[in-house]
């Protein structure tokens, strides 16, 4: 194992009505003015953001609302938000939504803190010193960026989506309550399954560093997730389900089923980045469209980890050559990502790239991981357009 240092600031508030609480929660926090950043219109819909509203009229804390975030955020909405917090004096950002508006907002605190264009964060050329305070009203289970260091976000010319990781962003708090989430689309459910799932096994398919307690963790964590994504697709309604993977998104992306690890392997989040930067697609449904092609592609490097995974969360029986052992575990993995209507290529999410769109993706995504990706196996541009091949039936 590996030295470690586990760091999550985050309060959370978890359970019905939990968000009756939000206002106070600002408050605490010694704030005055509040940016109320949300996104397409669920919120509205479903009165969430009047409650929410009313929750900080109750608190005495002022506010100001910017709503328009899409999936695969954009930098120039971040930009609006920017300029209107900064006229109108905002000190915390309160993002009302999924993984989006989260990462939308800490991209609006990290801008607000510092003068320099906040793109150069996400483009790595440099390293944040502050950031606003963010607090979270999580409405989807899935990114885990309620709890995470992480943002992402799509900079419009070009389709180049870049995540920035500083433990500085990480919100103040979160509040979740699972009955928010019972609107969502079921894709939407599904496809936040797939990312905690991939969260957790980007961590644990590596072959540096590992310890038995982060591995119990990471394996009851995903067969909770499979049990309970399989659970909501028979029954959206189901609270109980509905709460296993909330908690879990938080879990599977605050750093707890990394501990001892070298950091993980985090290759089908490039690879999918480069998808949703280019094509727009849902980032839960892009993984599982990848991970299967990845997994054939790496497996023989980290077959002990192939193995245990197969054997410990699949379930498959440990008989057999561990090659095949490895290959069984990744069938059953693609069954279960079909099971609950995950794509498992790229026909199924429906894209079709041309052979010139998967050499820029590949190319794109070595240049943003820095010459490299992975640990499972280190992966060069080609090693990325073979799996971007692989996929593209
Ligand atoms: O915009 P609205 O109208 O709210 O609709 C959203 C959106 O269309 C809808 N939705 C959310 N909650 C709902 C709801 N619809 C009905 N009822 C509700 N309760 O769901 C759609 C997807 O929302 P989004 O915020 O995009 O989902 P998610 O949480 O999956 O976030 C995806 C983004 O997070 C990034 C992804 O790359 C992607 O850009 N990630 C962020 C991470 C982080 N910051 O730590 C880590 C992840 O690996 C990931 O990369
Ligand atoms: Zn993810």
């Amino acid at each position: 194992m590996f030295n470690f240092t586990y760091y999550t600031p985050t309060k959370v508030v978890f359970g019905r009505g939990a968000e009756e609480r939000t206002g106070a929660l600002v408050k605490e926090q010694g704030r005055e003015k509040v940016l109320i950043h949300y996104g397409g219109g669920s919120v509205v819909r479903s009165g969430l953001l009047d409650r929410i509203k009313a929750s900080l009229d109750k608190a005495g804390v002022a506010h100001i609302e910017l709503g328009g975030v899409v999936p695969n955020p954009r930098l120039s909405l971040v930009y609006q938000g920017i300029e209107l917090s900064r006229r109108e004096g905002v000190d915390f950002i309160l993002a009302v939504g999924g993984g989006s508006v989260i990462d939308s907002a800490k991209a609006i605190a990290y801008g607000l803190a510092e003068e320099a264009d906040v793109w150069e964060l996400y483009d790595h050329t440099r390293q944040a010193k502050a950031c606003l305070p963010v607090g979270a009203v999580l409405t989807i289970a899935a990114a885990g960026s309620e709890m995470s260091n992480s943002s992402v976000i799509t900079k419009d010319e070009g389709g180049v989506k870049r995540g920035y990781n500083n433990d500085i962003c990480r919100p103040k708090f979160a509040v979740m309550n699972p009955e928010l989430t019972a609107t969502l689309p079921p894709y939407q459910t599904a496809s936040g399954c797939v990312d905690i799932l991939m969260h957790t096994m980007e961590r644990y398919f590596t072959p540096n560093g590992t310890m038995e307690l982060t591995d119990s963790l990471a394996e009851g964590l995903m067969r909770t997730v499979m049990k309970n994504a399989v659970a909501l697709r028979d029954d959206p309604a189901d609270y109980d389900a509905r709460a296993e993977v909330m908690w879990a998104s938080s879990l599977s992306h605050n750093g707890l089923t990394g501990c001892g690890s070298d950091g993980g392997d985090w290759a089908c989040h490039g690879l999918e980045h480069e998808m949703g930067g280019m094509f727009d697609v849902t980032h839960g449904a892009g993984l599982a469209a990848v991970w299967g092609s990845w997994a054939r592609y790496v497996y023989r490097d980290c077959l002990d980890r192939f193995v245990k995974f197969t054997v410990n969360v699949m379930g498959v029986e440990d008989t057999g050559a561990p090659e095949d052992i490895a290959l069984k575990g990744i069938e059953a993995m693609e069954d279960f990502y079909r099971s609950i209507h995950m794509p498992t290529c790229f026909s199924e999410l429906g894209i079709a790239p041309t052979q010139e769109q998967l050499e820029t993706m590949a190319k794109m995504c070595i240049v943003a991981g820095g010459g490299k990706k992975g640990t499972a196996k280190v992966l060069y541009e080609a090693d990325c357009l073979k799996i971007y091949e692989m996929a593209n039936h």
